[in-house]
């Protein structure tokens, strides 16, 4: 791709390409039950910014209403719903107390191993997020203390995230696939002095011992951090042989202790700090993205609604992992906004078959599903039968997030899952975005297999070269954000240097402090078409994208530098068939050190330790040299390129061309 702009042959097989780009209408039994049907609303809200928001706001509960819809005084430290005053377990729990108190606000179905499904109703929720709230402040959690968690998909997850939210206490969820060492380095960047985790969980029927991996967490903190321990696993964690330490607390205890306990939501200022999420970005330091309580809970209430058509009556499956953004934005804090009931799945979708989704789906008689590229296209290649035996016919809506979805993958998603009556939302947005931000209306445009829509009402996303010029349609550019909104990070935690530098810098007049100088930028590839329906290429930094996990791959680097023998690493993503991208490493060693299958081993393992098996490289390649630009730049494009097989661009920049093509052998010969 070109990302000057120019016209070049890919651009114009794009084109070509568009031009018999197929449509798909919203389906009519869609349409006429939908939350938003207006066409208008495009227009409506442009006229009408940055007012136009205040209907998502109108969508929550405050204690106090906001003076101002916007505040760009000090861009880009842009404030939403100034002065208002709300708390956000309030707002998810027990303002549908009185109408839906008896209907079930999480459904939860675990591994089938262990199966003891929990139905938690509003009224259920509300009692355990008290009890456990009164604990935390127990354990001296007070208001802006940052609680840690690090627990899989149990319904304590999202008990504990709304215990903090109620008491003020801003949580920081690490995924319960990332290693000990990625888990010590978000305490000790959030300065975290708490830590909710689990004793262990189930995969594929086995038991995983995640608290042997947390206490390795804690060993490296450079803290002390109180424990709460949430038994899930009982009896079948006894072989792991774990005695809780001195600071370390039982959940179900300190529940108990705490039975029937009340705790009055505390008030938070709308730009108060709802919680952390440390996301990779272009350094070895993950980014801790701030999130506030009024925007963020406005835009995740609001997208839910518009986009993924959430009613309270329905029962909404979104297969997503708490322990990413998608997670928290969309099966806790939109959905149980809007008061409706919020699937949470913990296992995988082929255990103990690879009818395992459809299966629930058909029990629970859901209504959305809200899943991954990279999942479909498994159950693609596993094949329309799983999907066939069950019915399916309860579901109104598919959506997708995370990657790109190609268009194959996507009409099949149509067909086999959506029985071509259910409208697909392909939903770009980040960690950062909060929430959705380029997608189709399901009711009121139509979708284009391949590209995710155009920019939700209210934003200004524009598709821009090097010099900040929009590009014509079909061309490549930089996907950019012109206008602030509200679901937006407010900055990087204690680094407002690093949130300009890393989101604005690019292509905003950092000296000004006129709103229209300062633009967004997701580090995203981006084409628009002429019914501005933007197709997203991918990440333009150095983030890959595994599975629709978000990796930085001087993360990895860094991991695999750390393994004894290794001299230099250089890692880039290259094109999988089911994983969309996967990780390649390509390694320089030291003297007296063999790359043989030991080596790759000990390489693989360093990656597990320092990030998780979610990062392990699907090839290491072991070379002399790696190709590098004669200011000693490692020129990544060529080993993206020989990762994929691809042409090789021109090289005569290169300080050391030779190599290229050694590279390029022992990639081919599997060696
Ligand atoms: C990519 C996940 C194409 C994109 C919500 C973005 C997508 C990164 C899509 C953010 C999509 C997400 N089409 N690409 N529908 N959705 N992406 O922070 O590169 O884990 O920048 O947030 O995923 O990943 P993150």
């Amino acid at each position: 791709m070109n990302m000057a702009g120019e016209a070049d042959p890919e651009d114009v097989e794009l084109e070509a390409h568009l031009a018999e780009q197929e449509v798909f209408e919203p389906p009519a039994s869609f349409v006429e039950q939908a939350n938003v049907t207006d066409e208008d609303i495009y227009e409506e809200f442009e006229e009408n910014w940055p007012e136009c928001w205040e209907g998502a706001a109108d969508l929550l509960s405050w204690d106090e209403g906001y003076d101002e819809v916007l505040d760009d005084s000090n861009p880009p430290f842009y404030e939403w719903f100034t002065d208002g005053k709300l708390n956000a377990s309030y707002n998810c729990v027990d303002r549908h107390l009185e109408e839906r108190g008896d209907e079930v606000a999480l459904e939860w179905v675990g591994e089938p191993v262990e199966e003891e499904n929990r139905s938690i109703t509003y009224e259920e929720l509300h009692e355990e997020v008290n009890e456990f709230a009164a604990a935390l402040r127990d354990l001296g959690v007070g208001e802006d203390d940052v609680v840690t968690m690090y627990m899989p998909m149990i319904p304590e997850l999202p008990v504990a995230m709304l215990a903090c939210a109620r008491i003020g206490a801003p949580h920081s969820v690490v995924f319960a696939g990332f290693s000990a060492e990625a888990l010590a380095t978000r305490l000790n960047a959030a300065d975290s002095d708490y830590l909710v985790t689990c004793d262990g969980y189930y995969r594929r029927g086995d038991p995983l011992d995640h608290l042997g991996k947390t206490n390795e967490g804690l060993a490296d903190a450079d803290h002390d951090v109180d424990t709460v321990v949430v038994d899930r696993l009982g009896p079948n964690g006894d072989d792991f042989g774990h005695e809780l330490g001195d600071d370390q607390y039982d959940y179900d205890d300190l529940v108990a202790d705490h039975a029937g306990a009340e705790v009055e939501p505390v008030e938070r200022d709308a730009e108060d700090m709802l919680f952390l999420m440390y996301t990779s970005g272009t350094t070895g330091q993950p980014k801790g993205v701030k999130h506030t309580t009024g925007g963020y809970l406005a835009w995740t209430a609001w997208t839910s609604q518009a986009v993924l058509d959430i009613k309270p009556e329905d029962t909404y499956f979104c297969a997503a992992d708490i322990g990413w953004i998608t997670g928290h934005s969309y099966i806790v804090y939109g959905p149980l906004a809007l008061g409706t009931t919020s699937m949470m799945y913990e296992g995988t979708p082929d255990y103990p078959t690879r009818e395992r989704l459809w299966q629930i789906i058909e029990e629970y008689e859901a209504d959305q599903l809200y899943t991954a590229p990279t999942a479909i296209r498994s159950f693609m290649k596993w094949g329309e039968e799983y999907p066939a035996n069950h019915d399916l016919s309860s579901l109104r809506l598919l959506g997708t997030v995370g990657e790109p979805i190609n268009p194959r993958a996507w009409k099949w998603y149509y067909k086999h899952i959506g029985n071509e009556e259910c409208p697909i939302v392909d939903t770009w947005w980040q960690t950062e975005t909060g929430g959705h931000m380029v997608t189709t209306l399901p009711a009121v445009n139509d979708m284009k297999p391949g590209s995710a829509g155009p920019a939700l009402p209210g934003l200004d996303v524009e598709i821009v070269d090097t010099n900040a010029e929009q590009v014509e349609p079909g061309r490549a550019g930089y996907l950019t954000v012109q206008k602030p909104w509200p679901g937006m990070l407010r900055t990087l935690y204690q680094n407002d240097e690093r949130f300009i530098e890393e989101y604005w810098a690019e292509y905003s007049d950092t000296d000004s402090d006129d709103p229209e100088d300062w633009v967004y930028f997701p580090e995203d590839g981006a084409k628009i078409d002429d019914e501005d329906y933007i197709t997203v290429l991918g990440r333009v930094d150095d983030v890959i994208n595994v599975s629709g996990h978000r990796l930085g791959t001087m993360e990895i680097e860094s991991a695999i530098v750390g393994v004894e023998g290794v001299a230099e690493a250089a890692v880039v993503g290259g094109e999988h068939d089911l994983k969309g991208e996967a990780v390649y490493a390509y390694v320089i060693l030291e003297e007296g050190y063999d790359g043989d299958e030991e080596m790759r081993g000990r390489i693989v393992e360093g990656v597990e330790d320092a990030i998780g098996p979610i990062a392990r490289p699907e090839s290491v390649v072991f070379t002399p040299e790696l190709p590098k630009t004669r200011s000693g730049k490692i020129m990544r494009r060529l080993l993206e390129d020989i990762a994929n097989e691809a042409e090789l661009g021109d090289t005569s920049t290169l300080q050391n061309p030779d190599i290229v093509g050694d590279i390029r052998d022992k990639v081919h010969s599997g060696d």
